[in-house]
């Protein structure tokens, strides 16, 4: 069996996407390829569910409890590590539970197509990462691997820090003319709230042309406010979508599927 826990999740992707797999491969419930959503009202939970159904194999993580699941696993790798948050989990025959974080696999193999970045190539511009929360930090593993520089902008934050390797900047300090590459992990813009965007200020975004590439973390609508922004000075732009599948394909590939 395999699954997903997370706080309220009535509009799983993952059940679909998994459930669609599953009849694709023709790999029948009876053999415990079934995919199942757990809603966890706390964390601490966690453990009677996998006592209740020894036939687990694998689960996705989703939130609020990406970090929170950490001290219930066995293992992490090293990714997951690097990053502190986890979406997929193995478990092994023997009971063991490693973690591993799926998200930044799907965001790392959709930005290398989306800037066509080649083996053995990088892409040499920097890029400004829109807010710092879980996706956000495998965001940034993904690029220090690309090896693209990058800074962040917080809105929980009044002065600019710095760091060894980036800035953390509020929004009101941002100057977007020194990034190439801007990336909204923040929900803003995610339906119901439609006509959200990050709060870059009118000077910033009018100043995105051609050069410019936007990726937003968002796939729901498939054109958010933040997108249509970049699309109408001729940026490239992307959604989330190719993110989620990648996620999926990579979790899958865990499993052994
Ligand atoms: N495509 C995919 O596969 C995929 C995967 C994972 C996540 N996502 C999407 O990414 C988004 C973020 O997810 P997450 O798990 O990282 O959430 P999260 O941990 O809650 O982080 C979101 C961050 O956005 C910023 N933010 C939140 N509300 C804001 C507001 N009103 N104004 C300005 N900034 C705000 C905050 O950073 P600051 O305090 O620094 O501003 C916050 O830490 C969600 O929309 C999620 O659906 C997509």
């Amino acid at each position: 069996m395999f699954g997903l826990i997370g706080k309220k999740l009535s509009h799983s992707f993952s059940k679909k996407y998994f459930t669609e797999k599953f009849q694709k491969l023709t790999l029948s419930p009876k053999d415990g390829y079934v995919y199942e959503l757990f809603e966890l009202s706390k964390i601490d939970n966690f453990n009677s569910l996998i006592k209740e159904n020894p036939s687990l194999r694998g689960l996705n993580v989703t939130i609020p409890y990406k970090k929170e699941i950490i001290p219930f696993l066995d293992k992490l790798d090293s990714t997951a590590q690097k990053i502190g948050a986890v979406n997929t989990i193995k478990v092994e025959n023997d009971g063991t539970k490693t973690g591993y974080n799926t998200d930044y696999i799907g965001f790392k193999n959709s930005l290398e197509i989306f800037l066509n970045i080649k083996p053995n190539s990088i892409f040499k511009e920097k890029a400004l990462i829109l807010g710092t929360g879980g996706a956000a930090q495998a965001v940034r593993i993904a690029l220090e691997d690309l090896e693209i520089n990058f800074d962040f902008v917080s809105s929980s934050i009044n002065e600019i820090q710095n760091h060894s390797t980036y800035k953390i900047i509020p929004y009101s300090e941002i100057d977007t003319l020194g990034y190439k590459l801007i990336i909204n992990t923040t929900p803003l813009g995610m339906y119901p709230k439609v006509d959200g965007f990050p709060p870059l200020s009118e000077k910033n975004y009018s100043k995105i042309d051609s050069t410019y590439f936007l990726y937003d973390l968002v796939y729901n609508p498939k054109e958010t406010a933040f997108l249509k922004k970049g699309k109408s000075k001729g940026a490239k732009i992307i959604n989330g979508l190719e993110m989620l599948h990648g996620q999926a394909e990579a979790a899958a590939k865990i499993w052994k599927i």
